[in-house]
């Protein structure tokens, strides 16, 4: 299985540099599943932004470009690795990371446009790699390019990963597969900081501080191969200070703030369309809660999700990056969990009345505070009290954003309270377990306290926002979702329960490909080899309206 894995990620024709890039890959995958040498969220997005701002996307002919174009790009700087991805097409490209940000600047100097009639002269660190003329092909043997990794985004196939998954030890050992194989990896976030940095550096000329901040999955370290990018653009936030006396002349905002923000953000999706290279599909959502701009960027083949007062979300998803770094059993169990709620079809990458990955999330995390026999990881409200001065944010928008931020000082508090030490496959049985029996109806989960709090208001699911406790992260649910989920929490546990060892007889499937793969095999009208007989019966849909004029509870219509 191992070999079988690892040939995965080279590409044929390179067989005979096979272990040299085999190892590069292996590094930078681990590296990333670790994230490994960070002390804080802050130092992670810190390291990103500043590869990014070293780096350039390069398309090229193929793999096999590689070495003409180390030759070529060290004639303007150190360059430190290369990462080849490719993209459907297929297309090629090289990310070549340089020593220094002067070394890109010196590239992008000695770079040019053809036919300047024919396109928007737009510069930027999207190039492409033009056939050499006349002059003899400089080439560097492949041994000599540092940190040369080779389809860096190559994620394994649904095929690949179930049949490795099958040949697994145990279902932990199928929970770390799973997350090692199915991570972002460095070269996903590489890509993803790019995305954000070309916004940013467009943007830069009128407002020279400002930032993209890349949110949600691709920083919270909870993020999948292929997830989206969700950033939120702050143009500038530092006040001249009391002695400073020259200030900058500028328009006054709109007396609507929310108008003023759809007016920007429409600008921006022009800019977008008209100006940046790479990007395409450009929607403007300008009537949601949070205005967004969507678009494709085809260069680094990452979906975007742009938006300009959402810094909350930013703050949340360190919340999210500090609790996963608490304990090693965290990111696997979450990447689990969200697998298989997709498998099952719970979650949707549309948004709708159904649970997003964001509420599974923290459905996770608000069990881990509670887990038995001891808690895996703190409650907020531990992170709040244990916050120094350096750690108090309060935002723009009023929104407090104040816990503790450094990971070593949330670690050493765990290593002074009893330990967990259930293994990763008892944990997520008793996810399941402990959600089977929960009561949605008159309670909420709050991660601040870390226990089931009466539920402020009616929804059929209630998540206290962290940050913002007056919101309920899971306001979009519907009952019967709700209640879809809960019959699926106890499928699984049945399942898992039943078929938590590896069969002895081969064949049949087990484990965490069991509870994923089980509906699919069921709808193709293949063996059903778990269900037991109780559930065969189909539950009984309910009218929601009908239900809602009763005023039952969740629990009143399941038993109803
Ligand atoms: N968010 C929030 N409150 C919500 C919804 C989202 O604070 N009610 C923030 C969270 O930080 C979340 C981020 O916005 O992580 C992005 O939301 P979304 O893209 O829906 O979730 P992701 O965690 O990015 O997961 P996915 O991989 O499905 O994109
Ligand atoms: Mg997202």
């Amino acid at each position: 299985v191992l070999t079988k894995r690892k040939e995965h990620f080279i590409s044929a024709r390179w067989k005979s540099e096979k272990s040299r890039v085999e190892q590069n890959n292996q590094e930078t995958r681990t590296v990333n599943n670790e994230l490994s040498g960070f002390s804080s969220f802050e130092e992670m997005i810190e390291t990103r932004r500043s590869e990014a701002r070293k780096s350039i996307v390069v398309q090229v002919h193929s793999e096999q470009s590689c070495p003409e174009l180390y030759s070529y790009c060290c004639q303007f700087g150190t360059v430190k690795s290369m990462h080849h991805y490719t993209l459907p097409g297929p297309s090629h490209y090289v990310i070549v990371e340089f020593g220094k940000e002067e070394d890109v600047y010196n590239v992008l100097h000695n770079s040019g446009h053809l036919d300047t009639n024919q396109i928007v002269p737009v510069r930027s660190p999207f190039l492409w790699f033009r056939i050499g003329r006349g002059k003899m092909k400089m080439e560097t043997p492949l041994s000599k390019i540092p940190l040369l990794e080779i389809d860096g985004n190559n994620s394994p196939s649904n095929d690949d990963l179930y049949s490795w998954l099958h040949a697994a030890e145990s279902v932990s050992d199928q929970m770390r597969i799973l997350h090692e194989e199915t991570s972002l990896t460095s070269l996903g976030s590489r890509l993803r900081f790019l995305t954000a940095l070309q916004i940013e550096q467009a943007l830069s000329g009128p407002f020279p501080r400002i930032k993209a901040y890349p949110f949600g999955s691709t920083v919270n370290s909870f993020g999948k191969m292929n997830c989206d990018l969700d950033l939120v653009l702050e143009l500038d936030k530092e006040e001249a200070s009391s002695d400073c006396r020259l200030i900058f002349h500028a328009k006054n905002s709109l007396t609507n703030g929310r108008t003023q923000v759809q007016r920007h953000m429409e600008t921006i999706g022009d800019i977008c369309q008209l100006f940046l290279p790479g990007c395409a599909n450009v929607r403007r959502i300008l009537q949601a809660r949070v205005p967004i701009v969507k678009y494709r960027q085809e260069l680094t083949g990452v979906e975007c999700d742009l938006s300009m007062t959402n810094m909350s979300a930013v703050y949340m998803s360190e919340l999210l990056f500090v609790l996963g770094s608490v304990d090693k059993r965290v990111r696997p169990l979450v990447q689990a969990v969200r697998t298989w709620a997709r498998d099952v079809g719970l979650t949707n990458p549309t948004p709708g009345r159904w649970i997003t990955n964001f509420s599974l999330t923290l459905l996770v995390l608000f069990y881990l505070q509670q887990s038995l026999p001891h808690p895996v990881i703190p409650t907020f409200n531990k992170l709040i009290s244990m916050a120094s001065a350096a750690d108090k944010i309060i935002t723009t928008e009023g929104v407090n954003c104040t816990f503790v931020r450094d990971l070593k000082a949330v670690k050493k508090y765990m290593d002074r309270q009893p330990k967990n030490t259930e293994l990763l496959e008892d944990l997520l049985l008793k996810f399941f377990e402990y959600y089977c029996t929960f009561d949605f109806g008159s309670h909420a989960i709050s991660l601040a306290t870390g226990t089931p709090i009466p539920k402020p208001e009616h929804a059929a699911l209630y998540i206290v926002n962290p940050l913002e406790r007056g919101l309920n992260v899971s306001k979009n649910v519907s009952l019967e979702e709700l209640e879809r989920l809960r019959i699926e929490f106890r499928n699984a546990a049945w399942a898992l329960e039943a078929y938590i060892k590896q069969p002895t007889g081969g064949g049949e499937l087990w484990g965490l490909v069991a509870i994923c793969q089980a509906p699919k095999l069921q709808a193709k009208g293949k063996n059903v080899f778990y269900i037991p007989p109780k559930l065969t019966e189909k539950p009984r849909r309910f009218n929601v309206q009908e239900l809602f004029e009763e005023d039952l509870n969740v629990k009143d219509v399941h038993e109803k």
